[in-house]
């Protein structure tokens, strides 16, 4: 069993609902974002539940629910399911659906059509999309004009990782810095609501920090940014292996869940369950009266 410190859980009465007004404030006042990915029901009352602000249906899905190896192959109706789930059981976090790799970068009106059925379809409060380069700008402010919330990705970005070289931090030079930069600002310019860092160094981000008006959240960007991301099974270890080096482990769900199914089965296996309190009862004359019955002839109601 994992030691977890006890924390202090919001109650819904003090909680109202994240809406983008309320996100520059937080970043106006300095008070740290909370952005956490889920992709079904019970995921989402779980973080709703915690008190998170942002909550992504991430295209990380693919790989921690759907089980592809990476983030390329999933479909837009596959996350729309998932995203539709996670709607069902969210009630004040803001809710961003991640647009999959290939369902925007044809056209803006690609991008705002996907975009649409996120928000319609969905139920989302927002979309985000990946990369800084002049495709994505157009696509992020294509789908901000056509009055959808959009965020923004830059520094390692999964989609286009073949491009980036594999899964690595970016940022790592002074060119790469400036890139990770231009494009971060471009998006800002575009008119997303928020951006994320991935994998950059944490003196470059807080090098950016001071020109960034929009909320900027980070995962492995270091403490400067105004919030902070992670994947729900990789902060709960609903996982093999410890993922990348900036992920924090809250919990190691996955051998919690291993050993729970495994008792089960042992229990079933050696009869000790069902036991007693997990069977229903019926009164004694019915029982008699049942046994007595003539075998076999219809079944009637009662
Ligand atoms: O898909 C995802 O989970 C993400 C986060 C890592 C930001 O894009």
């Amino acid at each position: 069993m994992s030691t977890l410190p006890t924390v202090q859980i919001p109650q819904d009465a003090s909680r109202l609902p994240m809406t983008l007004p309320r996100l520059t404030e937080k970043k106006d006042l300095g008070e740290p974002i909370v952005m956490v990915t889920a992709y079904d029901y019970p995921s989402a009352l779980a973080v709703d539940t915690a008190g998170v602000d942002l909550v992504l249906v991430g295209d990380s899905g693919a790989m921690t629910v759907l089980g592809y190896d990476s983030t390329v192959p999933v479909e837009l109706d596959e996350l729309l399911m998932l995203a539709k789930a996670v709607r069902r059981g969210l009630k004040i976090p803001l809710q961003i659906g991640d647009l999959p790799f290939g369902s925007y970068e044809v056209s803006d009106e690609q991008a705002v059509q996907t975009a649409f059925r996120f928000v319609k379809e969905a139920g989302c409060d927002a979309v985000k999309l990946e990369g800084g380069g002049e495709t994505s700008v157009a696509r992020a402010r294509a789908i901000s004009n056509a009055g959808i919330a959009v965020m923004g990705h830059v520094g390692l970005t999964p989609q286009t990782a073949t491009v980036l070289g594999g899964y690595r931090a970016q940022g790592r030079n002074a060119e790469a810095a400036a890139r990770v930069k231009r494009e971060a600002l471009a998006l800002q310019e575009a008119g997303c609501f928020a951006i994320v860092f991935e994998a950059i160094p944490s003196a470059v981000a807080e090098a950016i920090m001071p020109e960034m008006n929009i909320p900027v959240i980070g995962i492995g960007a270091g403490p400067a940014t105004d919030g902070q991301v992670l994947v729900f099974h990789d902060l709960l270890g609903i996982r093999e292996g410890r993922g990348a080096k900036f992920v924090k482990r809250y919990a190691d769900l996955l051998d919690e869940m291993i050993a729970g199914v495994a008792a089960y089965a042992d229990d079933v296996r050696a009869r000790r369950y069902p036991g007693p309190e997990h069977g229903y009862s019926i009164p004694p004359e019915e029982l008699e009266r049942f046994r007595g019955a003539a075998i076999g002839g219809p079944a009637r109601e009662a």
